[in-house]
């Protein structure tokens, strides 16, 4: 686990980014996984400027979804692909045929699932995955007690996910379940970021990653640390408790 804390969010999300550049750099063709949410926002325009100076290509790259709200697809405002297209695919120009989202609107979510996995497999695994983390300990909407075997799966929406959902939508919706990819999907990518800042995710950052803790499919993100390639990208506020627990070695 290499962890990188900075003074401040955008020198965090700076991290995250060069490591993607990097990425892109070294290998053009890369399928990568983002986040969406509150948490890549800053990350993602560091990349779109990168682009726009000629630093960074995606052009080659495949992108697969991390996860989609049960009930939305990208017309809804708060959607994780609107997010996505409105903060990075449409300003890098990303072509949709380089794009696998789930559609969470899909009448079939199994076969949604299994077309997730199948193109993932078909292009190898996922090369950089970029994650967010839920006040829960949740990655995408692998939720605490998520069975770690899986590859893509619908789930239900753990209460604390629901509860912060409002923040996404205006006008509300009402979500009660996830399509996401897997645990499985998360261990076997190549290289795994976890971006976290602010001091409202200091306490499940400890709970995750404290030097005593122990994997556990309880806490989702915990188990990132049997990762092989796995950066922990914080800010001051989000390390905060994570340092005073480590130095303490309680
Ligand atoms: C979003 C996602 C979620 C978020 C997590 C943190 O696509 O997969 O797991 O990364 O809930 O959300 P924010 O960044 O809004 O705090």
């Amino acid at each position: 686990m290499n962890i990188h804390v900075y003074p401040n969010d955008l020198e965090a999300s700076a991290k995250a980014a060069g490591l993607i550049i990097e990425q892109v750099r070294n290998k053009p063709d890369s399928l990568f996984s983002l986040a969406a949410g509150s948490t890549p926002l800053k990350t993602f325009s560091l990349l779109v400027e990168a682009v726009r100076q000629g630093k960074a290509d995606f052009d080659q790259c495949r992108f697969a979804s991390l996860d989609e709200w049960v009930g939305l697809d990208g017309s809804v405002q708060g959607s994780c692909r609107q997010t996505m297209n409105d903060h990075f695919f449409r300003l890098v120009g990303i072509l949709d045929k380089n794009i696998r989202f789930f559609d969470g609107k899909s009448e079939d979510l199994t076969r949604e699932c299994a077309d997730m996995d199948s193109f993932i497999e078909g292009n190898g695994r996922i090369d950089m995955l970029l994650l967010g983390i839920g006040l829960n300990g949740h990655l995408g909407f692998n939720e605490p007690g998520v069975n770690p075997d899986l590859y893509s799966h619908v789930t239900e929406l753990d209460p604390i996910t629901k509860q912060v959902s409002v923040k996404y939508f205006d006008p509300p919706q009402a979500v009660a379940s996830g399509i996401t990819l897997g645990l499985r999907h998360v261990m076997e990518a190549r290289t795994v970021i976890l971006l976290a800042s602010g001091s409202h995710k200091a306490e499940i950052v400890r709970s995750a990653f404290h030097d005593q803790g122990s994997p556990t499919e309880r806490i989702p993100a915990s188990l990132l640390r049997e990762h092989p390639n796995f950066h922990l990208c914080l800010d001051q506020s989000a390390a905060e408790q994570l340092i005073t627990t480590n130095a303490k070695g309680d």
